[in-house]
């Protein structure tokens, strides 16, 4: 099934285009399927529109701020994703419009969400096309695996940009000394400023920093999503009230309640951490470090 949103009311006319000529290439769609083409496209009647990832707000925020830039709103990948189940999803962003993809750098990769969004996104259409991620220390080629999955769909980023921001991997870093975080956010200000100010012009080219060759790339990345299990994720019984928040917001719903108790039900999640730092008790822990390394959320700064 194709599914197709535009960015403006607009491209009405493009959007039933895209229909017409997907239906020559596709089934032609059931009326169920029609009406949720309708209804998706009824809901993003935007100039622009930015899609993001975000476990513990960094990359939202990014992308809020850069909403402001272009007027637009901000739209969670996860809810696309849930909306438009195993659909194609098709978006025509026209010469005047912007399109915008925020994330966070996962193993010096993308999130597996955001790769599977992409692998089923096509941008068509002659506007702005720019590609923004969050990070913590080094971004490693998540710009590079972004751009080739776009080539293989037929479209392409016209710039990439990053923005160091805290480092919400904390069974390794530690975010704990407030101060310190504090610090790392007002650069991020400073430098998400400086990428406002390109979004706005219409840069393009890559603007990204801290690269790493792509094969260690690809085995970090490969590396990481194996070795990392949700076998590492610990509750605190005593500490746990039983809210369910967890569960509620694990985008991969991967977590049960269980005689009150959160419990994971898959080997592999999307490893997000947003588990670990939105309890409002600190009890979830991955290993032994992220209890001392403490919780980050960005709004709570
Ligand atoms: C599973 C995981 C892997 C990460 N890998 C990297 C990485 O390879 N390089 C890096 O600089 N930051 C890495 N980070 C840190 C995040 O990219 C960074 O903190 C980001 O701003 C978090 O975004 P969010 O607050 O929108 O979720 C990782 C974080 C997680 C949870
Ligand atoms: S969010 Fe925290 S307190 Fe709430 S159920 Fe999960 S572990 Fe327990
Ligand atoms: S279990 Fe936790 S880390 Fe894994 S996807 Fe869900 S919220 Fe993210």
């Amino acid at each position: 099934m194709i599914i197709l949103f535009s960015t403006r009311l607009r491209a009405h006319g493009a959007l039933l285009c895209n229909v017409r000529k997907q239906r020559k290439r596709t089934l032609t769609p059931t009326n169920t399927q029609k009406k949720r083409i309708f209804a998706r496209f009824s809901t993003l009647q935007h100039n622009d529109m930015i899609l993001y990832f975000s476990a513990a707000g960094n990359s939202r925020h990014v992308a809020q701020r850069l909403a402001e830039v272009v007027h637009t709103s901000a739209i969670s990948i996860e809810s696309v994703l849930k909306e438009n189940a195993d659909a194609e999803i098709s978006l025509t962003c026209n010469a005047d419009e912007a399109f915008g993809l925020v994330v966070p750098t996962y193993f010096w990769g993308l999130p597996r969400m955001v790769e599977r969004l992409l692998q089923r996104l096509s941008v068509e259409g002659d506007g702005y096309r720019f590609f923004v991620t969050t990070y913590g220390t080094t971004t490693g080629q998540i710009g590079t695996f972004a751009h080739r999955i776009a080539r293989k769909r037929g479209w392409a980023f016209d710039a990439f940009f990053s923005v160091r921001m805290p480092d919400v991997w904390t069974p390794m870093f530690d975010l704990s000394n407030k101060k310190k975080v504090s610090r790392r956010l007002e650069k991020a200000e400073r430098e998400l400023d400086t990428v406002a100010k390109a979004v706005r012009a219409r840069q393009t080219g890559n603007h990204m920093h801290h690269r790493v060759p792509m094969l260690l790339s690809r085995l970090y990345h490969w590396y990481g999503f194996h070795h990392y299990t949700t076998a590492r994720f610990s509750v605190d019984a005593e500490a746990c009230i039983a809210c369910g928040l967890c569960a509620k917001q694990c985008p991969a719903q991967s977590i049960e309640m269980c005689d009150g108790l959160p419990q994971w039900t898959q080997p592999h999640c999307e490893l997000c951490l947003g588990c670990l730092h939105r309890c409002p008790k600190f009890a979830i822990q991955y290993g032994k470090n992220t209890r001392k390394h403490g919780q980050y959320l960005y709004a709570k700064q």
